[in-house]
């Protein structure tokens, strides 16, 4: 059974066609209105969640199909002590496929492995988060063209931000990509993702610390927020926390056409004034992570024998 745990679960080709699939659907809605007709989603959310559940759940509205599930620990057996691999078993026999968010890292890997029904991984921990990465590839393909020959600048908390991580190992696969890696050195990318995706891959990358200077060469600036909740004291978040403020005097420092991205929530790592710049499109990204979740959806319930 075809499920999604890391990105690289789909091969490019793969991941071609399913965001070929999200841009159809993103025109001619009403085609897929009622394709899921009868089948139901489940979204186990062990952490909290505003995009990633109610996307999930607004794309399965919008095939037709129906949604059940809970959006915290404390609200599930996981508070009586059950354990994941027993959760998605009984789930299997509710439900045509599940999106599950734990704060433990592999978790998603454990469910799929006891699951009779395609799990997606909408975020393991500190570790990936590959729907984000869906959402993220499909922005830049509709606002840039492609992803050949860019230049991307990660900003933030690269060490607990799962989306980079994600982000990382899809783009990594494209040619002429090359990425500038913008933080603090207490949160630089992990070294399991510098040293076995990008040095393994040949990619060029540049780790800095201004993100001033890295402005005027980037295609994309993908900011994300300091991940409080992974953290392992408070005054060492609170040090870090506002360590990148973009506002609109550095957006002067970047390209007319850079676009800004942001896996979103923003805490203060984004000034709200830069919301109206043409260039910032991360609310536009927000909607096309329906698209891309109702075709992930349509794709893995084909693959599941489950839809016709
Ligand atoms: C991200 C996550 O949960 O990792 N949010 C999201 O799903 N859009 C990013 C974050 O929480 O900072």
């Amino acid at each position: 059974m075809k499920h999604l745990i890391s990105p690289l679960d789909f091969s490019v080709e793969e991941l071609d066609q399913l965001l070929s699939l999200a841009q159809d659907i993103e025109h001619h809605p009403s085609k897929y209105s009622n394709i899921c007709q009868g089948k139901k989603i489940a979204t186990l959310f062990y952490e909290p969640s505003t995009r990633t559940r109610l996307s999930f759940e607004a794309a399965m509205l919008n095939l037709g199909g129906s949604v059940l599930g809970f959006s915290s620990a404390n609200s599930s057996s996981a508070a009586k002590g059950e354990s994941v691999a027993d959760t998605i078993r009984v789930i299997s026999c509710y439900a045509d496929i599940a999106a599950i968010r734990h704060p433990k890292e592999g978790t998603a890997f454990v469910a799929a492995s006891k699951s009779g029904i395609p799990v997606i991984n909408a975020g393991d921990g500190g570790h990936q988060h590959p729907t984000q990465t869906l959402t993220d590839l499909l922005t830049i393909k509709s606002l840039k063209g492609g992803f050949e020959n860019l230049t991307i600048g990660l900003c933030g908390d690269l060490k607990f931000g799962r989306t980079v991580h994600s982000l990382i190992n899809s783009l990594s696969r494209y040619r002429g990509i090359s990425f500038v890696l913008i933080s603090p050195r207490e949160l630089r990318v992990p070294d399991y993702i510098r040293e076995n995706v990008i040095e393994a891959n040949h990619i060029p990358y540049q780790e800095v610390e201004s993100l001033d200077s890295a402005m005027p060469n980037l295609d994309i600036l993908y900011m994300t927020r300091v991940q409080r909740e992974r953290f392992f004291n408070e005054e060492e978040y609170l040090r870090m926390k506002d360590c990148y403020i973009l506002d609109k005097e550095k957006m002067k420092l970047a390209r007319e056409d850079m676009l800004v991205l942001h896996p979103l929530p923003r805490v203060n790592e984004i000034s709200v004034d830069v919301d109206d710049d043409p260039r910032a499109v991360y609310f536009k990204q927000a909607q096309y992570g329906v698209y891309v979740r109702m075709a992930l959806i349509i794709t893995l319930l084909k693959e599941a024998g489950r839809l016709c």
